[in-house]
């Protein structure tokens, strides 16, 4: 590993300077605007999966946003087969004006690299790509035989893997999957997340008049859509903070005594987690913690309401038509098709009948929880230890990953999922980066990871 560790030091620089590349790219999969973006990008990484030795580099296309596969299996038959997956699609960079470089100026400042897509994901899959280089590079060979599974369609919902998966099963074949999408607990603070959230994204669009109207000519006669939405929204949750759509618990998967004893001896300050959001107070479930509340609960949240008058100043009018979007995380063992169900009924059940109401399902993926121990696991386990000098923690995160189900139960293969991301570094939003120690200590810990997997 020595060698390893001086091909990955001595050629930090060029790394970088690849990276830089790799985000200068706009490939923002949920924008017509920036389809040929999103191409390009998936060729560029093709491309540069080759150029570091993979046998094979493909770009395959899907009725949306192409995937990206490259294969080493040069190992033997007797040695496992790991799968990494990730994403080189990023999320849209609006509010612009908020960014201190342009998002796709990639810029190092105080030991991070500024640019959008350097946490999510961009940064994580190319110090797998380093990783394997390295070791390519030093041996000649790898210890595993790799597959690498790089999609552009995770931030609108993975639309098309499900269907390339089920038809490519044979190629996808592995023993284990590996994902590196996640942060860590904390700097410094190695983590294998155990679980992650679903998420079922709905659209409710209330219409009412025809036409916008004079608000004191009409104003009184009828619902103003607006108000009706609010009222809609009113209900969706209770006092205590839970979800009041009927059957939305029904098939969570409580936390059991053990998990929740092993959440209290997970370092968190929700003092310090309320002071560092500037809010003064925090809000959640009733019976349960902040740490569970933003990971092992279920959530409902509106991510946005459309309607009326927004400019500066005053106008008398009422709107015709207002929406809001609305996303609920889920847990254990929620499925998203019947969350999506369960919410158009209770929502057109509680619709003012003074106005119409459709309901809309944008996207979803399914929750997940993988096992902790596993050949897997251990290998991760092992590399983290050693990469961070501490023992990892294990965590369970709030955000989703969509395929990560399916990896389960198509491919019937365990996930690791061994992130090196930061929960700080503004995943989704302005001034996004990422930390080069833990882009050097990330590509160290992927190639021990390799590598103890083969032992
Ligand atoms: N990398 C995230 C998932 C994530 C976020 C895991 C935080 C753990 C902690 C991923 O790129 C993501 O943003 N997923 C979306 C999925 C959605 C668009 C279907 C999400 O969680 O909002
Ligand atoms: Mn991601
Ligand atoms: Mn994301």
């Amino acid at each position: 590993m020595e060698k390893i560790q001086a091909y990955l030091s001595s050629n930090q620089d060029r790394f970088i300077k690849e990276l830089i590349e790799f985000l200068s790219i706009p490939s923002v999969s949920t924008a017509p605007e920036h389809n040929s973006d999103v191409a390009y990008c998936g060729n560029w990484l093709k491309e540069h999966l080759s150029s570091i030795g993979m046998k094979t580099s493909t770009v395959y296309a899907t009725a949306g946003h192409p995937i990206v596969y490259a294969e080493h299996c040069e190992a033997g038959p007797d040695a496992p087969t790991v799968l990494f997956y990730g994403h080189y699609d990023v999320q849209p960079v609006d509010p612009l004006h908020l960014w201190t470089n342009p998002p796709f100026e990639p810029t190092l400042r105080d030991g991070k690299i500024f640019a959008r897509g350097s946490t999510d994901d961009k940064g994580q899959v190319f110090l797998h790509c380093k990783a394997i280089e390295a070791m390519l590079a030093v041996h000649g060979t790898l210890p595993v035989n790799v597959k690498m599974l790089i999609e552009g369609e995770e931030e609108i919902g993975s639309i098309h893997l499900e269907q390339f998966i089920r038809e490519h099963l044979e190629l996808l074949s592995c023993d284990t999957v590996v994902v590196s999408d996640t942060p860590l607990y904390g700097p410094g603070m190695p983590s294998l997340c155990y679980g992650l959230r679903g998420l079922c994204y709905m659209e409710v669009h209330v219409t009412g008049p025809n036409r916008d109207l004079h608000s004191g000519s009409y104003g009184g006669s009828i619902s103003n859509p607006l108000q009706a939405l609010c009222e809609i929204i009113s209900k969706l949750k209770d006092s205590y903070g839970r979800i009041a759509i009927p059957g939305f618990y029904d098939n969570v998967k409580g936390l059991t005594e053990e998990e929740r004893l092993d959440y209290l001896r997970l370092p968190f300050d929700a003092e310090d987690f309320r002071k560092g959001l500037d809010v003064p107070g925090l809000y959640g479930e009733y019976g349960y913690t902040t740490l569970e509340h933003i990971s092992a609960r279920p959530t409902l949240d509106i991510n946005g309401i459309i309607g009326g008058f927004t400019g500066i100043g005053a106008k008398t009018v009422l709107p015709s038509k207002a929406s809001a979007k609305i996303s609920m995380r889920l847990v254990a063992n929620q499925d998203t098709h019947d969350i999506a169900e369960k919410f158009t009924t209770y929502v057109k059940a509680i619709a003012p009948p003074t106005v119409q109401v459709e309901v809309e399902n944008l996207h979803g993926a399914n929750p997940v929880l993988v096992e902790k121990t596993g050949k897997g696991m251990n290998a991760a386990k092992r590399a983290l230890q050693e990469a961070y000098g501490c023992e990892p923690y294990f965590t369970r995160e709030g955000g989703s990953i969509p395929v990560c189900l399916l990896f389960d139960t198509i491919l019937k293969s365990p996930t690791v999922l061994m992130g090196f991301g930061l929960q700080d570094e503004n995943a989704h939003s302005p001034d996004e980066h990422f930390s080069l120690d833990n882009f050097r200590i990330g590509m160290y810990a992927s190639s021990l990871f390799y590598n103890y997997l083969a032992q």
